[in-house]
């Protein structure tokens, strides 16, 4: 399998994060609560070539979660954390860190998991852990995003993949989808076409940091070079 040149070997600048590393594989580890149908787009984007990336683990804090059956299924490590049974966040999430720090896992992935991450374990994956949301943050954040679009009659929503901090549905964007809302639609109805968009949006945010230099700025997350508009005038000007 053959992948453009990773960040770190083109011209990006020092400055920029590097990702893709000297094989290029990046190991991700996926947390689900429920049906697992991100984690199994992300799997099969793998698998098709596109993402030049390895799931090391897949953790659930639900025991009967069907996204860890089909982990399971797949062959894959799993995990099953039930964070019931710990005395306290911080033990859960203790357990959750150990557990990664053993794969080594480089990336977090947050398909459906219904915990919230506390800023002692998003700090350890800085600007690692992604989340997927159907609705265009920051819209309707929390729960039942797409039954509060309808509610609210907005005529356009969507979905977004964005790095995870310390407060709920709320860090630096890297890809949106947007979804048009028709008149009759029903919550499964939207639902059924934004997880049509999650499908193809966790993959893409996926691919975009691992095989293009960005950083963060701000509230921003930038793909591409840092040349700003004046850089490349003095660069196209020293060449006469
Ligand atoms: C998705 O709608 C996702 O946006 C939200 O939880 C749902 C998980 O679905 N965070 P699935 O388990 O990936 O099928």
């Amino acid at each position: 399998m053959t992948f453009p040149k990773t960040p770190d070997q083109n011209e990006a600048g020092a400055s920029l994060q590097v990702t893709g590393g000297e094989l290029g594989v990046q190991r991700i580890a996926v947390l689900l609560s429920g049906r697992g149908s991100n984690f199994l787009a992300i799997h099969q984007a793998i698998d098709r070539g596109d993402l030049p990336a390895k799931i090391v683990l897949v953790v659930s804090n639900v025991s009967s979660a069907p996204g860890l059956a089909k982990a399971r299924a797949l062959g894959l490590q799993v995990l099953a954390l039930p964070h019931r049974k710990e005395l306290s966040r911080a033990s859960h999430e203790g357990k959750l860190l150990e557990a990664l720090r053993a794969v080594e896992a480089e990336w977090v992935c947050l398909a459906g998991y219904m915990r919230l991450l506390s800023g002692d374990f998003v700090r350890h994956f800085h600007q690692r852990v992604l989340n997927i949301h159907p609705s265009l943050l920051p819209a309707f954040p929390g729960l039942r995003a797409q039954e509060q679009a309808l509610k609210h009659g907005v005529r356009v929503t969507g979905c977004t993949v964005h790095f995870v901090d310390e407060e709920l549905d709320n860090g630096p964007i890297i890809v949106q989808k947007p979804v048009a809302v028709m008149e009759d639609d029903t919550v499964s109805d939207l639902s059924r076409r934004l997880l049509r968009e999650e499908h193809e949006a966790y993959p893409e945010a996926l691919k975009r940091l691992f095989l293009e230099p960005w950083e963060v700025s701000g509230r921003r997350v930038l793909f591409g070079s840092k040349e700003t508009g004046e850089d490349s005038r003095k660069r196209l000007k020293k060449r006469g």
